[in-house]
């Protein structure tokens, strides 16, 4: 088998590698000429993805900016961005300009999937016409379905394998299509009736997560007002062992899926004369949280006798989550804007991100930054910095609960999950 995959970022490299490492030929499409470059050296720029992982599978992968490659190829996999505008509704130009790139070239028996997260409805309805500008009918001349991506970059435990993969065909054949191609890649398939299924479902397990952490961090804003360490009391709910799903509280959304796919929904709510309210408040929470950092990021400098304006704040930790480098919707990025709004002088230290562009900022070695700030604040705790022994060396605000551990707080038992079961997630940082 010959599988095409369009964007090679987060989603689509780990995807090309497994494919790859089944022993597929893959042709992987980018647009970006330098991250197809960096790939032909063998160079990966995404963590979950080892240099030497690609090297190995070099000879079955061909990184090209030429749609017209795909022609070859048995399916074609797309995995472009599908991003907000600044007004917060979808920006779906990118895909649509990779689904008529595919158009020009698609070929009689092939299969199209559909990774990008999207509205639901959007297969069908604008996806499938411009598919068949190529003459080609599909479910007859050729097959579609929607397969939403489920990564969570970073982590070892559910890869793309061990993850439960969703499936949506157009039709009964497009979706054993589906099926046939994903079954090489991952241990379980899972077949829904439809596109529009598939679509939902993948908007719902983010907004899932969105509301969570809006409710969390709501709480976390009053038990802060009332002195009540929230992260206890989280820890304290937790032990119910039915009923309750840890969230911890955090700086804010970031990434790629959160903080986008809900407006998805409450796009298309809107067009159907539906208010999605429930996902709007929490959006609106979620939004919020980095300004509530700033607040509580002052109110630690006026502790500390200083104002805000010219006092040196040096954040650890600037991408979205633990352990990754995508500062995509990033939390850190809102805080250290405000905070340089206030004329604070901001650092920050990540070994992930070498360099903040938008901020005019480089990541400053961890001794150098906590000898030359005021204040340092958690904003994502990486695990290979050691925020206890920052915390004795420099007043911190600690965004992640990353300190507690030295206030000898029992922690619960780890929850296993019974065999056959998913075991549950670990806390979800907010
Ligand atoms: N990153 C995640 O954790 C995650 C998780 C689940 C779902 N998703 C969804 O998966 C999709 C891809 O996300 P990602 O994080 O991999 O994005 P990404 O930005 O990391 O990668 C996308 C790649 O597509 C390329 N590209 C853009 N337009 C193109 C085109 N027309 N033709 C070919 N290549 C093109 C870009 O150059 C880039 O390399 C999005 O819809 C996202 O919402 C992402």
């Amino acid at each position: 088998m010959t599988v095409g995959i369009m964007g090679l970022g987060y989603v689509g490299l780990p995807l090309a590698l497994s494919f790859a490492e089944s022993g597929e030929r893959v042709v992987g499409v980018d647009l970006n000429a330098r991250r197809v470059a960096q790939l032909r050296r063998g160079e990966s720029y995404v963590e979950d993805v080892p240099s030497a992982c690609l090297r190995a599978l070099a000879p079955r992968i061909e990184a090209t900016t030429r749609i017209a490659k795909l022609a070859i190829c048995d399916a074609v996999v797309i995995c472009v961005p599908t991003p907000l505008t600044p007004n917060h509704e979808p920006d779906l130009a990118p895909l649509m300009s990779a689904v008529h790139g595919v158009a020009g070239v698609l070929q009689p028996g092939q299969l199209v999937v559909l990774e990008s997260t999207i509205y639901p409805g959007m297969t069908r309805e604008r996806v499938r016409p411009v598919l068949e500008e190529s003459g080609l009918v599909a479910g007859e001349d050729f097959h579609l379905a929607f397969s939403p991506a489920r990564i969570d970059p970073g982590r070892s435990d559910y890869t793309l394998r061990a993850t439960p993969k969703l499936i949506g065909g157009l039709t009964p054949a497009c979706g054993d299509r589906a099926e046939t191609l994903y079954a090489d890649v991952c241990e379980k398939v899972v077949r829904v009736s439809s596109p529009e299924v598939a679509e939902m479902a993948k908007l719902l397990e983010s907004t899932f997560r969105s509301v969570n952490m809006a409710l969390v961090n709501e709480l976390a804003v009053l038990a802060d007002r009332m002195a009540i360490d929230i992260y206890e009391v989280v820890d304290a709910a937790a032990t119910k062992p039915f009923g309750f799903m840890r969230f911890d509280p955090g700086p804010g959304m970031g990434g790629q899926s959160v903080p986008v796919d809900p407006f998805y929904v409450s796009w298309k709510g809107r067009e159907l004369e539906f208010a999605t309210e429930f996902i709007e408040l929490a959006g609106k929470v979620n939004q919020q949280t980095p300004y509530v950092c700033v607040e509580r990021i002052e109110r630690a400098l006026n502790e500390l006798g200083l104002p805000a304006r010219s006092s040196r704040v040096c954040l650890l930790g600037v991408a979205y989550k633990s352990g990754v480098g995508d500062t995509r919707e990033s939390a850190a990025i809102s805080i250290a804007r405000r905070l340089q709004e206030h004329g604070a002088v901001v650092s920050y230290h990540d070994p992930h991100v070498p360099e903040l562009p938008s901020l005019g900022l480089v990541s400053t070695p961890l001794d150098e930054a906590i000898r030359g700030c005021d204040l340092a604040v958690i904003v994502t705790a990486h695990p290979s910095v050691d925020h206890l022994a920052v915390s004795r060396q420099v007043p911190v605000v600690d965004l992640r609960g990353a300190t507690r551990a030295s206030r000898a707080v029992a922690r619960p038992p780890v929850r296993t999950a019974p065999a056959g079961q998913i075991a549950p997630r670990p806390a979800e940082a907010a």
